[in-house]
């Protein structure tokens, strides 16, 4: 009897020792087997008991089922020792440091430099009431020659300045890329025709205010020369639009674009079929890192009496002024670009340098 007392006090610390040296849950379960299982321990004690008389089965019985209580006891308490340790691992694996500085993203693209120009532009004049124009850069010969009173033999229209497209329109004449902007002159002008004609019979006298950024080309290829290059074009006319008026938009214009105050701008004489006179328009700054010399920003002049009666209007009630500026130049000058080419060879390491 003594004997199998001690065999069962030590059952329990036996049992328990070796749930705690199981390091997993299918390693506990393995142990389990050793104690409770079919062979296991605690029912070959069971079985031992079939020899005994019926007030010993008693007692034995007893104290096997306080042990088989103390070992499933420890049994659970191990299994949920590993599950809780299994999750604590589980969450410490999946644990995220919300203290850590966020992930910046890569490079997420940005809006092109002369894209950004170009907008500025159209935001500036469009406060000074202009209407922002649109048309084709394929052109015909009469829109981008002709209607803007050049003579049939003028050099600008050569091979050598010109790119032509196997085309000809219902005149028999090559189509071209657009040399120049100042085409849509004479294109908004007829688009509105309707609208400036009802006017005019109201006794009114619409003024057309409007602004044409785009796409030109011509044979051209250098630091400061791309075949395909951006103009806006400007127009304004009405009763009396003068040079004066001219100058004070443009100047305003540039000290918004360049978001600089003392700028000066002074008119060149120069040359233009369709504006007569005709006047390069120069800009100075009087501090900064241009400051000192006249940059040259745009041609201008007075709209020629012919380009305003191709328009469908009447010269003598409509004056008013037209320029082209290279929207490439502008943003150079803005940026401190020296190469034009950098603008249009896509090199992520110049244009990324153009955010925010
Ligand atoms: N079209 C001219 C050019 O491309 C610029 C210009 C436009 C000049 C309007 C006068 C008036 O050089």
């Amino acid at each position: 009897m003594s004997s199998t007392t001690v065999t069962l006090d030590d059952l329990l610390p036996e049992a328990q020792a070796a749930f705690a040296a199981a390091p997993t849950a299918a390693a506990l379960e393995d142990a389990k087997a050793l104690f409770l299982g079919k062979t296991g321990r605690v029912t070959e004690l069971l079985k031992g008991m079939a020899a005994l008389s019926v007030e010993e089965k008693k007692t034995r019985g007893a104290q096997i089922n306080v042990l088989k209580t103390g070992i499933e006891a420890a049994l659970n308490a191990r299994r949920s020792a590993l599950a809780e340790a299994d999750l604590q691992r589980q969450l410490k694996a999946e644990a995220i440091d919300v203290t850590l500085p966020g992930r910046a993203p890569g490079f997420m693209g940005s809006v092109h430099p002369i894209t950004r120009c170009w907008a500025r532009i159209e935001q500036i004049f469009g406060e000074l009431g202009f209407d922002v124009g649109d048309g084709p850069e394929v052109e015909t010969d009469w829109f981008n020659f002709t209607a803007l009173n050049n003579p049939p033999n003028h050099p600008a229209r050569s091979m050598q300045d010109t790119f032509y497209v196997d085309l000809t329109d219902t005149d028999g004449q090559p189509y071209c890329l657009r040399t120049h902007t100042s085409p849509m002159q004479v294109r908004y002008a007829l688009q509105h025709a309707k609208r400036h004609a009802e006017a005019l019979k109201r006794g009114e006298l619409p003024e057309i205010r409007v602004i044409v950024p785009g796409r030109t080309y011509r044979v051209d290829s250098d630091a400061t020369h791309s075949p395909m290059f951006h103009q806006f074009e400007g127009l304004w006319l009405g009763e009396n639009v003068s040079f004066a008026d001219l100058k004070s938009t443009y100047l305003h214009f540039c000290k918004q674009f360049f978001e600089a105050d003392d700028i000066v701008l002074r008119f060149r004489p120069s040359y233009f079929p369709f504006t007569e006179p005709s006047a390069e328009m120069d800009i100075r700054f009087e501090s900064g890192p241009l400051a000192g010399k006249w940059l040259e920003v745009s041609g201008s002049g007075q709209v020629h009496p012919n380009v305003v009666r191709n328009m469908g209007l009447d010269p003598e009630r409509y004056v008013g002024f037209a320029f082209g500026s290279g929207i490439d130049r502008l943003a150079m000058l803005r940026y401190g670009v020296s190469d034009l080419r950098q603008f249009f060879e896509g090199d992520l390491r110049f244009l990324g340098q153009f955010k925010g």
